[in-house]
């Protein structure tokens, strides 16, 4: 066989056993972002990640004006995001749904919950930079304003009469 023929030939029998005709990754269609996210077992919970936020707020509360205590504040300040990034993507609960109408209503629920959580997360990184920055009266305000923030959102959302320790 002449010399480009067998080369040829290689490439053909390569392309084939390599499988190159096959799309690079066909799974990785992206979910549609409108959806809000779907109640699943063992998935996040709104109920857990406020109490990962607030366990932390607790003792951020306490020692915020400590300058001694920086690296631990900026450290509650990550934990308190941490419990925000996971609240923002939580379903929210069905007893929390159940108080919009319809499926619209309740996207909508949804929608402004993930908003509130969003605009929450921009406190607390504000915050962060606020503790960064060493300036006392920054930081008071910044603390100040989560506060009010968690506050509007607790009334915009009525948590329910029986709610437990820390619903304020
Ligand atoms: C510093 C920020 C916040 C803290 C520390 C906080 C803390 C809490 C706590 C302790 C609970 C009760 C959890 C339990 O069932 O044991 C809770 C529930 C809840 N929070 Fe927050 N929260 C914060 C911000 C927000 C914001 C900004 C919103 C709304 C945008 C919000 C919406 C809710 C909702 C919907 C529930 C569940 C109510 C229910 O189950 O009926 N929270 N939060």
């Amino acid at each position: 066989m002449l010399p480009f023929l067998k080369v040829g030939f290689a490439v053909l029998v390569f392309a084939g056993v390599s499988g190159s005709q096959q799309p690079l990754a066909p799974s990785m269609t992206p979910p549609p972002q409108s959806a809000p996210p779907a109640s699943r077992p063992g998935g996040p919970s709104v109920e857990g990640a406020m109490k990962i936020m607030d366990r932390a707020l607790e003792t951020l509360q306490w020692q915020i004006a400590d300058v001694s205590k920086r690296e631990d504040n900026l450290a509650l300040v990550n934990e308190m995001e941490r419990g925000c990034v996971i609240a923002k993507g939580a379903p929210l609960p069905p007893g929390v749904l159940d108080r919009a109408g319809g499926p619209e209503d309740r996207a909508k629920l949804q929608r402004a919950y993930y908003e509130g959580m969003f605009g929450m997360l921009k406190k607390l990184v504000a915050l962060e930079e606020a503790i960064q920055s060493g300036d006392g009266a920054v930081i008071k305000a910044s603390l100040q304003d989560v506060l009010t923030a968690r506050d509007e959102g607790h009334k915009r959302f009525e948590p329910p009469e029986d709610a437990p320790f820390g619903f304020r």
